[in-house]
């Protein structure tokens, strides 16, 4: 009777432990508790964020973007609501005296009923490194003058801190969320943008008026630090219902990127070298097939990469390649098995995906052993892969994901449900530092953050995380 009774409780206790082995089979799932008035709602049309600057046909929409493959030109874009007016864009630097002059192009497209304004593109060339540049744009008056920092030339312990926002939208969240990068004194220089910008598809016939407010609303910082694009799908506006057939269209009329510096085909996957980094854009939704252009493209890229020059090779997508979240679970996948053993391969350091509405960051974890008879399918860890953190969480209308996986999968290091933004510092070629910030915190406080130690330079070195709060 007595070993009967030792026995069951036996069973009892080891239940008990198994069970408490898989509520901590993963990493760390944040209890932080949002206030209950989280709806997002967009930022109604007369928002001062939103305003039209004053004067006849003054320029708007300011934003700029790196317009080679090393950092030595930019791309200004900006609209002029009722005529073409000029597309030239006068720039000195700030030592200098010596106005220079660059010359653009003006477009314009119609989406169903809508009809945009000029829409201008001008590539400054020729830019000295490491130096502040003022630029003008518009005729006469108003002429609106603008600054921005070109990065130092490439090179391999160069220090350089880079932002990241995704699936942004324009609610009051969304407009938290930039002003949270805007004040965090790590100061972002560079803006990796993970994709989904203005959610204007949201709106009948994807009202592309709501393409000209969230242009507007971001001028305040994107006129000033160039913003690295990546498509998502709010950017794909196919509306074959009512004619429009052409994917990517206001998208592409008004956010050029500068992808034949790295010779691809198309402008929606394309690199830069930025000071120590090396940016590999890859398009979650254009053709990634096994013999594509994005495919052959990425084949041609990965042994280019020059980790001499620039130690710290990362990957922008929209779509998260490893996300625990219940929504859009495993939409990734397609493209996590046919690339990922080439991200292992060339020991991509870093993946930024947006796509949720919310915050994971990995362990650094591969899936590449599976050959379809081994029955090898699951994630285990591997400090040669690249760490996954998706960073969808700007703000939009959509609102939040918070539905998870239970339980937390061994690969999520952690996760939460939050608005916020990412900042990635580069120190030197063996050392970066990743925070995320979430938007109820102070300007300084991050909520998750990582050392990370450079792939190939420090191929086997473990990190662990600093502080989750
Ligand atoms: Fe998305």
């Amino acid at each position: 009777m007595f070993m009967k009774w030792v026995y069951a409780n036996l069973v009892i206790l080891l239940l008990i432990i198994l069970n408490v082995s898989e509520i901590c089979e993963g990493g760390i799932t944040s209890s932080f508790s949002r206030k209950s008035n989280d709806l997002s709602i967009d930022m109604p049309l007369d928002s001062d964020v939103f305003q039209v600057p004053p004067g006849y046909n003054a320029p708007q929409q300011v934003h700029i973007t790196q317009g080679d493959h090393i950092g030595r030109a930019v791309i200004v874009s900006w609209t002029t609501p009722d005529e073409p007016g000029s597309n030239t864009v006068t720039y000195w630097a700030e030592n200098s005296t010596e106005k220079k002059l660059a010359e653009g192009i003006v477009l314009t497209y119609k989406f169903v009923n809508y009809t945009s304004g000029y829409i201008h593109h001008c590539t400054i060339p020729g830019l000295e490194f490491d130096t502040k540049y003022y630029y003008e744009v518009g005729s006469g008056n108003p002429l609106r003058q603008f600054w921005f920092l070109t990065p130092p030339e490439p090179g391999p312990d160069v220090p350089y801190t880079f932002g990241l926002i995704g699936d942004l939208g324009q609610t009051h969240d969304s407009n938290r969320t930039v002003t949270h990068y805007e004040l965090n004194p790590m100061k972002g220089k560079t803006l990796l943008f993970v994709g989904d910008l203005s959610y204007a598809d949201n709106y009948p016939n994807n009202d592309n008026a709501r393409w000209d407010t969230w242009g507007r609303f971001i001028e305040r910082n994107a006129a000033y630090q160039p913003w690295i694009w990546s498509a998502g799908n709010h950017e794909i506006d196919f509306l074959p219902k009512v004619g429009e057939t052409i994917p990517f269209k206001p998208y592409t009329y008004r956010f050029p990127t500068p992808y034949q510096a790295s010779h691809s085909t198309a402008p929606y996957w394309y690199s830069i070298k930025r000071a120590s980094a090396h940016i590999i854009v890859m398009a979650s939704y254009s053709a990634f097939g096994k013999y594509t252009p994005q495919y052959k493209w990425l084949m041609d890229e990965l042994p280019k990469v020059n980790r001499t020059e620039t130690p710290w090779l990362v990957v922008v997508m929209h779509c998260p390649m490893y996300s625990s979240y219940v929504h859009h679970y495993m939409e990734g996948e397609t493209m996590r098995v046919l690339y990922e053993p080439y991200f292992v391969k060339y020991k991509v350091d870093v993946i930024f995906a947006g796509h949720v509405h919310a915050y994971e960051r990995s362990e650094r974890i591969s899936n590449i052993a599976y050959n379809i008879s081994n029955g090898v399918c699951g994630p285990v860890s591997d400090q040669s892969a690249p760490v996954y953190i998706t960073i969808g969480d700007g703000g939009n209308l959509e609102g939040l994901v918070y539905e998870m996986t239970q339980p937390q999968p061994e690969y999520s290091a952690y996760r939460e449900a939050s608005f916020g933004h990412g900042i990635f510092d580069i120190k030197n070629r063996s050392h970066a530092y990743f925070g995320w910030h979430r938007n109820q915190d102070g300007y300084a406080v991050e909520a998750d953050s990582l050392w990370l130690h450079n792939r190939y330079w420090h191929p086997i070195q473990e990190e662990a995380s600093v502080a989750s709060m």
